[in-house]
């Protein structure tokens, strides 16, 4: 059976994984790899992606490491260059970079802020600059940005919200500006997924109410995030583009009266 990207590149940002397991970049890279695309891995640590491309090996797919800081100029530039130079072309981008600190406007220091937008916004202005010329190229793309719940709704981070606000703002931008280039642009927006970004900081008792916070009453993972990515980059999503898919078990259809079970018992 013919794999849902057969004979298409894509570049995955991020792609490794922030501590143990497997988070939603490497996920990502898996699945694209898995269904046919030629993946170049890009991260900033390099043990981090050679355990993604070690994983593709094992299943027999084609992947390769790129290791870049994708808030650099020079870095993305090279990136996309290199995606080009190894494979012949470029697809697909997913821009799944991303950080978070827990801060409100009184507590966050500048610095902070700069280094927040750098990575979750800047970064992905900088990839897609070279990205869309080399997609222009072969008649079109699809571009995935990876927003979160938290830019649709208060999370206790006010840079990290604002921040991933942006990145449902340049998507839109993306996808009006492109179209006509046949660039596809679309956002996936991540509910609370257990994962390795979010583990090390987590008991057992946080996961749990992280679990039946929303109406499906199940734990997310990266995988949940790597099917969506892996449908709006296919062909399947051919007429689909400026969307923000949550990717939440229902999480934003609620509110956090109803959604919390342990604050509706203080009821
Ligand atoms: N896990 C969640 O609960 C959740 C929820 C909503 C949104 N998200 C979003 O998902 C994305 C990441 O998810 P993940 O599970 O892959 O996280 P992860 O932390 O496991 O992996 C992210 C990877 O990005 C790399 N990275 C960080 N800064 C970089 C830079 N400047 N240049 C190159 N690489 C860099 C890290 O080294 C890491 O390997 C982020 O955009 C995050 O905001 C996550």
């Amino acid at each position: 059976m013919a794999g849902r990207l057969d004979g298409k590149v894509a570049i995955v940002t991020g792609a490794g994984s922030s501590s143990e397991g497997i988070g939603n970049g490497k996920a990502t890279a898996i699945l694209f790899a898995r269904e046919g695309a030629k993946v170049l891995l890009v991260d900033m640590f390099e043990e981090r992606v050679a355990e993604t491309a070690a994983h593709i090996a094992k299943e027999g797919g084609e992947a390769s490491i790129f290791v870049a800081d994708v808030t650099s100029s020079d870095q993305c530039e090279q990136m996309v260059a290199t995606a080009v130079e190894r494979y012949g072309r470029l697809d697909i981008l997913d821009n799944n970079v991303g950080i978070s600190i827990r801060a409100d406007v009184t507590e966050v220091s500048e610095e902070q802020w700069d280094h927040i937008m750098n990575v979750n916004v800047k970064s992905i202005m900088l990839s897609c600059k070279f990205a869309i010329p080399a997609m222009r190229n072969t008649g079109g793309g699809a571009i995935i940005n990876i927003s979160s719940m938290a830019g649709l709704r208060a999370n206790s981070s006010a840079p990290y919200t604002t921040s991933k606000a942006a990145v449902i703002g340049i998507t839109k931008s993306l996808a009006g500006d492109h179209g006509a280039d046949g660039i596809r642009a679309n956002c996936i927006a991540p509910g609370l997924i257990y994962g390795p970004m979010v583990a090390p900081r987590m008991d057992e008792r946080l996961r749990g109410d992280r679990m039946h916070a929303a109406p499906l009453g199940t734990e997310g993972t990266g995988w949940d995030v790597g099917y969506a990515a892996l449908f709006l980059a296919s062909d399947e999503a051919r007429w689909i583009t400026g969307v923000t898919l949550p990717v939440d078990a229902g999480l934003l259809v609620t509110t956090p009266v109803t959604y919390n079970r342990l604050d509706q018992q203080k009821l």
